[in-house]
């Protein structure tokens, strides 16, 4: 978690005899943040050591919605203003399971000494108020189909839904997911990825597909441009078996159409075996050499390894055994006419290499293809902005259209 946010649970005696979280154990929780976030930071003594002592001068609390035992609230704080004896922090508090916004508050300090006199704020809680990151704020947590998944959600605008590939995350469409304003974009953590659970059994490109309908049901959106990175590709291709209605634009990213070769079905068992035995880490390590292009920056090489190395086994062994039995989806490529689609792929791609990309955005009526030089299989990440710059003008051809 990042320096400015805290969860905190909710307890029954802190809440009135409706079972709301009751105004004064707002503020007691208000306060309780923002010295967890300060021991997290620092220390709770960073105060007391100038012989200082924040007094509130001024506190505006806004309740927004009734928070109940057991709700755990994310509470972000950013510092708005200081001045040379005061300063302001705001802090909001959502519920962590669905993301609502239970209440805002502003609170206005004097840094007062022992005797009661105004002295300057401390340098090192000014330092790490406003030198550290103000965090994004951490997925939503959003349950479909009897798994919570771990999704982000930014913006407004018509849908685009990001699926991400195998063994990955949703942070690899983070770079278009950061941009791409005038659109509501949703990046999930497929079931067994990620932050999502991960179900010991159930996997097939059937079930995320179904888990991807069951969140834009939740989230009340009809229609989305679909994106597909890989294994992402394969579960585009199932949905659109099932929902072809409701997607108005495909996006095809370093993946394929052919279902497993009998030597790939092979080498899925095996990697599943090397999963249990050696853990995620192990097939981080056999992964990671074909995932790159050969110019990829070593921060970029070990983010991916970092990625791939905490899929938890469960999920690695079940996204193995959809990949694995998916279904050939070659002959549903023709049948794609009539939708716009953009087929994006890494010039040094070696598990989805141009020329298959090439063939498939050939076999799709209304394809074109955009090579991307200097990545490999992970463009989103490898050549973030020309990778979202495509998807930018392909967006706005949508829009046009
Ligand atoms: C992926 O990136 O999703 C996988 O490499 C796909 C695959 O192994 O077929």
């Amino acid at each position: 978690m990042q320096g400015q946010e805290i969860d905190l649970t909710v307890y029954p005696d802190e809440c009135d005899a409706f079972g709301h979280l009751n105004q004064a154990s707002f503020l007691t929780l208000f306060e309780r943040a923002r010295w967890e976030i300060l021991a997290r930071g620092p220390g709770m003594d960073v105060f007391s050591r100038h012989g200082a002592w924040p007094a509130v001068r001024k506190a505006t609390v806004e309740y927004q919605a009734a928070a109940f035992p057991g709700d755990v609230l994310r509470f972000h704080q950013t510092l708005t203003h200081h001045g040379r004896t005061s300063f302001t922090i705001r802090q909001t508090a959502r519920r962590l399971r669905d993301d609502a916004l239970i209440a805002t508050a502003e609170f206005v300090f004097v840094c007062i000494s022992r005797e009661g006199s105004p002295i300057p704020v401390p340098a090192d809680f000014r330092e790490f108020m406003s030198a550290r990151p103000v965090s994004r704020g951490g997925p939503r947590r959003i349950s479909v189909n009897g798994v919570n998944l771990a999704v982000d959600v930014r913006g407004d605008g018509p849908a685009v839904l990001f699926v991400h590939g195998y063994p990955l995350d949703r942070t690899i469409w983070e770079p278009q997911v950061a941009s791409l304003e005038g659109w509501r974009r949703i990046a999930p953590d497929l079931r067994g990825m990620g932050l999502s659970d991960a179900p010991d059994l159930g996997y097939s490109m059937a079930t995320y597909a179904a888990d991807l309908a069951g969140l834009l049901d939740t989230l009340g959106i009809d229609r989305v441009v679909l994106c597909g990175l890989s294994m992402g590709g394969y579960i585009a291709f199932e949905f659109l078996r099932q929902w072809r209605e409701r997607v108005t634009g495909l996006v095809l990213v370093d993946t394929r159409a052919e279902a497993d070769s009998a030597e790939g079905k092979r080498s899925r068992d095996e990697a599943a075996g090397l999963a249990r035995e050696g853990g995620a880490a192990a097939i981080a390590e056999t992964m990671l050499p074909k995932m790159l292009a050969s110019s990829a920056p070593a921060a970029l090489v070990e983010r991916v390894r970092e990625i791939m190395s905490a899929a938890p086994v469960a999920g690695i062994v079940g996204a193995l055994s959809a990949m694995r039995d998916r279904a050939d989806s070659t002959a549903l490529l023709a049948d794609l006419r009539g939708l716009p689609t953009l087929v994006m792929v890494g010039s040094e791609d070696r598990m989805t290499p141009p020329a298959r990309a090439s063939a498939m955005a050939s076999a799709i009526p209304d394809a074109r293809l955009i090579v991307i030089s200097g990545a490999g299989h992970l463009p989103t990440l490898e050549q973030p902005s020309v990778v979202t710059d495509g998807l930018r003008a392909f967006l706005a051809g949508l829009a046009a259209g």
